[in-house]
């Protein structure tokens, strides 16, 4: 084992004691120590699920990326286990970027992206990307002296070696599969396709879709996979533009719904249009696998590039989503948390059929007079910062339904939905404990249904995940907001009627 390797596991078993218990959530994957990002390698090996991810252990900033690894029977418990990859080679000095993993025929293969610098042509060091591999047997891993097995003068001319990552690598009957990320000659993102019969020697047998300046730039993290009879396509692009309420400026994720044929490696789209896979303030560089059952998972990074809330004192930064169940509707990504998140549940509320109008709205967008101390309605045995909660609202004339979570006298969490404009909102504005000007509202569309709507919400601490209708929609979202802010509250503009079925989440 390398030196860098060593250091990070000596490193990172003696700072894990340090953590206060209950500092982090219970049910989403955290960071160990230090700064986690993109989920890498979620794949099955003997019966159970790895995840690794980008880590640097030594500071809650990104830095030389290392590979964290951990391992789970359920999506929700997981067990450490000892850093995998060190930036400690040649060909990935300066980083082991993003990648995944497979099993096959008893051992555990890696395949990542090595960064280092070489000197360019007026002598100034330059970045180049390219894949690697290494195998090991669930715990310690060996990288290939072959390596790299994939440089980027494979890619069609004019494309960029310095922007060539995130391998997604898949098993067919044919061979080994891979796509990855990386930047064509008109400067923005397309996902190549390599097929190898060995994962030694790749060959390029097709590029599969093209930003073509349309969805950003560089596309990362690629991942594709079928779906309920199509093939959806994922990637994550840098540099997006806001369009309506669909992206966001900067980092977003998208989908691509399309066929995809085995012979010629071709993808045609069936919708011409990319679709936001998450429309939270925090999600990022998805990443899927296929459960012996035959479902398909996602896990994602819960934390945006842009929005730094890392509250002060904490040695550890980033959490992934919880694993959604994904599928397809007509076109459409449907995304529900994994099932085995109800083994979790404790108590359970039930409210019945529940009326409200009122509520404070003073924070809104849309101020309504404030009632004097009327804050909303609290509801007994509703309250609480780890829950799952089902909220069905029925369709009906008010013009807004607020659900304000973590909540104390002066501070919330909202969540809002407005049947004229068919919005829904997150707002962490309010929320406390965040102390930088960052983004702190973000808006989707949703189904018009006369003003009905069912939002589940799963909270852990600082993560809230919203599931609109039944999946049709996500946000994932932290609000960093003090632990001690536990209330719960709903209030309307009009008169709103609503059901809601709360759970507990308990170990
Ligand atoms: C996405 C990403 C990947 C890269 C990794 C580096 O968040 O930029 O493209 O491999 O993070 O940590």
């Amino acid at each position: 084992m390398s030196e860098k390797l060593q250091r990070a596991r000596e490193f990172e078993l003696q700072e894990i004691g340090r953590i206060p218990e209950g500092q982090k959530p219970d049910f989403h994957f955290c960071s160990p120590t230090g700064w986690i990002n993109d989920p890498n390698g979620f794949s099955s090996f003997r019966e159970e699920y790895h995840l690794f991810f980008q880590y640097h252990p030594y500071s809650v900033q990104w830095g030389p990326m290392h590979w964290g690894h951990a391992k789970t029977k359920d999506f929700i418990s997981w067990e450490l286990l000892p850093c995998a990859l060190a930036p400690d080679e040649e060909f990935d000095a300066m980083g082991c970027f993003s990648g995944s993993a497979l099993e096959w025929e008893g051992r555990q293969y890696l395949m990542y992206t090595g960064v280092k610098e070489i000197p360019g042509p007026d002598g100034k060091p330059v970045v180049r990307q390219t894949q690697c591999m290494a195998d090991g047997d669930g715990v310690n891993y060996e990288k290939w002296k072959c390596n790299p097995v994939i440089e980027a003068d494979c890619l069609p001319a004019g494309s960029f070696p310095e922007d060539f990552r995130d391998p997604k690598i898949w098993k067919e009957e044919d061979g080994f599969y891979a796509v990855v990320g990386s930047r064509s000659r008109d400067t923005s993102g397309q996902i190549a396709m390599f097929r190898s019969k060995d994962m030694r020697e790749w060959e390029l047998v097709s590029v599969l879709d093209r930003s073509e300046n349309r969805f950003g730039k560089m596309w990362e993290c690629p991942d594709f996979f079928p779906l309920d009879g199509r093939q959806v396509l994922i990637a994550s692009p840098q540099t997006m533009e806001a369009e309506g309420l669909e992206f966001h400026n900067g980092n977003g994720t998208i989908y691509l719904v399309g066929s995809y044929d085995p012979e010629t490696h071709e993808f045609r789209r069936i919708v011409p249009e990319a679709r936001a896979i998450d429309y939270g303030l925090d999600f990022y560089a998805p990443q899927t696998l296929l459960t012996p059952d035959g479902r398909r998972v996602m896990i994602g990074w819960m934390k945006s590039w842009d929005n730094d809330l890392t509250p002060e004192g904490f040695s550890w930064c980033g959490f992934m989503t919880i694993p959604r169940e994904l599928h397809l509707k007509g076109d459409k990504l449907y995304q529900l948390p994994v099932r085995e998140l109800e083994s979790y549940y404790g108590k359970v509320v039930e409210t019945g059929p529940v009326a409200v109008e009122g509520g404070s709205f003073v924070y809104g967008r849309d101020p309504l007079p404030v009632s004097g101390e009327d804050k909303g309605m609290e509801i007994p045995g509703i309250r609480g910062r780890q829950f799952d909660m089902t909220v069905r609202v029925k369709a009906g004339d008010y013009r807004r339904f607020e659900i304000d979570l973590a909540a104390d006298d002066s501070h919330k969490t909202m969540l809002y939905y407005e049947p004229g404009s068919s919005a829904l909102t997150f707002d962490r504005t309010w929320s406390g404990g965040q102390t930088r000007d960052s983004v702190s509202s973000r808006s989707c569309y949703v189904d018009s249904r006369g003003g009905g709507i069912e939002l589940r919400i799963v909270m852990d601490r600082y993560g809230v995940e919203v599931f609109v209708n039944g999946g049709e929609q996500a946000m994932s979202c932290l609000t960093y907001a003090d632990e001690k802010a536990d209330r719960i509250r709903f209030g309307s503009q009009g008169r709103a009627e609503f059901e809601a079925v709360w759970r507990e989440l308990r170990r």
